[in-house]
């Protein structure tokens, strides 16, 4: 996020983000709905890496829930863990990461893919998160589109500024 997100956020939005709304939601790994790409570091992207060529590193992570809660790790305050109904509501996907060095290589996109069936197999029609500004670009050409504006509290008057959004699945 300090690398992909710096163009449209500050420096004080993104570790005040660091310190609420972002971190690691324990509940999604507990649930099993949290997934993680890897990959084998090449001469082409050793230096970005900056890891040695033949490592094997975390390059992407990314995920849904089953719960109420639309975005924010353990230490966030406005989480809800109660579960969602698959008739009526939306699975949330939450929390997409890509590192710098492998961002458009399509990663974010098959994570995607794996939440979006996952989702469905386990009767979810409709998908939806708040997405950061650097992600709606992303979302948007997997076809989800903007539902409201919404800004997230990061503590000390600062916010985050959001994008609410959906995608209802065919079939
Ligand atoms: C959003 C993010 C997860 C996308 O991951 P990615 O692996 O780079 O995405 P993909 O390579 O699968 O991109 C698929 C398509 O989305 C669109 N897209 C992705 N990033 C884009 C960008 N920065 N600008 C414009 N379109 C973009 C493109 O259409 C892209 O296809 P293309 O590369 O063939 O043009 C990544 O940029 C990221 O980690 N950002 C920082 C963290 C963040 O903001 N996450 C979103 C949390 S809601």
């Amino acid at each position: 996020m300090r690398g992909l997100q710096a163009r449209d956020y500050s420096p004080v939005q993104l570790e005040a983000a660091l310190r609420t709304v972002y971190g690691v939601d324990t509940q999604l790994i507990a649930d099993g709905t949290y997934f993680a790409a890897e990959a084998v570091v090449d001469e082409a992207v050793k230096d970005a890496a900056a890891e040695s060529s033949g490592a094997l590193v975390l390059v992407g992570c990314g995920g849904w829930s089953k719960r109420k809660t639309l975005y924010g790790g353990d230490q966030f305050a406005g989480r809800e863990d109660s579960l969602l109904d698959p008739v009526t509501d939306a699975a949330k996907i939450r929390a997409f990461f890509v590192h710098p060095a492998w961002a458009r290589r399509g990663i974010g996109g098959k994570i995607l893919e794996a939440c979006e069936a996952a989702a469905g197999a386990a009767g979810f029609r409709r998908l939806e998160m708040g997405a950061t500004l650097t992600g709606v670009p992303f979302y948007r050409a997997k076809g989800y589109v903007e539902l409201e504006a919404a800004e997230a509290q990061l503590g000390n008057g600062l916010t985050l500024p959001i994008v609410r959004m959906g995608k209802t699945r065919s079939g």
